[in-house]
């Protein structure tokens, strides 16, 4: 609210709600229903989850909870498309895209490509572990020019949170099936919200 523009004036009421539109639709929604899966997919993976919490407790690194945000971003892109309008014409592949075209760019189907992915159907964090993501097959946040502007704040967001849960309470694992996809208007979520059971876990001192 206390920001000036690049002339060192307030913005105006009209420039402030367009910003916090922004920020409510493309910043929370996004990391809120991203932490929803991210819930969802450990809880389903007894395996991972304890090594998470274990890696949380300890505090000495974060590599697998960030591989593990990557893998659910990598099978659970809540964004699936983003679109492009072609400024002049170009060949792409085998077509030539003509001017003014609109070009869907599907993350979900780039993302389950086995070209670009192994074993894509598999959620499988320690695909990520001491490796970075590929930012051409790897597209949870868009691409080029116009990549999500938040993108690292929502990584370090979703690192805190995640952290903080791992570290405050027990996740209890679960067998019931994966939750469907919703789609929300822009954002596709869990569709039961991702439904955890929490436990509340005792200190070593037992209190
Ligand atoms: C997990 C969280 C998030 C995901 C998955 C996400 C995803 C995306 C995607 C796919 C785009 C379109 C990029 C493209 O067209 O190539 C985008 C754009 C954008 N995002 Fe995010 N986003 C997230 C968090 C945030 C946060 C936290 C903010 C702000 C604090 C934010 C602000 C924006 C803005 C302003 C744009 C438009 C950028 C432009 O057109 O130049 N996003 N986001």
């Amino acid at each position: 609210m206390a920001a000036r523009n690049a002339d060192g004036l307030p913005l105006s009421r009209d420039e402030l709600v367009d910003n916090l539109l922004a920020l409510v639709i493309a910043g929370y929604e996004t990391t809120a229903g991203t932490l929803a899966w991210t819930l969802e997919r450990i809880t389903r993976h007894p395996d991972l989850l304890r090594r998470l919490q274990v890696e949380a407790r300890s505090g000495d690194s974060d590599d697998l909870r960030a591989a593990t945000l990557a893998e659910v971003q990598r099978t659970r892109p809540i964004v699936q498309q983003t679109l492009r309008r072609a400024m002049a014409p170009f060949p792409l592949g085998d077509y030539l895209i003509d001017e003014g075209q609109t070009i869907v760019v599907d993350a979900r189907s780039i993302h389950d490509d086995a070209a670009n992915h192994e074993r894509p159907g598999d959620f499988d964090p320690d695909r990520y572990v001491g490796s970075r993501v590929d930012p051409s097959t790897w597209i949870p946040f868009g691409g080029g020019l116009r990549r999500c502007i938040g993108a690292s704040f929502a990584q370090a967001e979703m690192d805190i949170v995640l952290r903080e849960v791992l570290r405050g309470v027990d996740l209890a694992p679960t067998t019931a099936r994966r939750e469907p996809t919703r789609f929300r208007g822009v954002t596709y979520s869990p569709g039961r919200g991702g439904e955890i059971e929490v436990i509340r876990h005792s200190s070593p001192d037992g209190g």
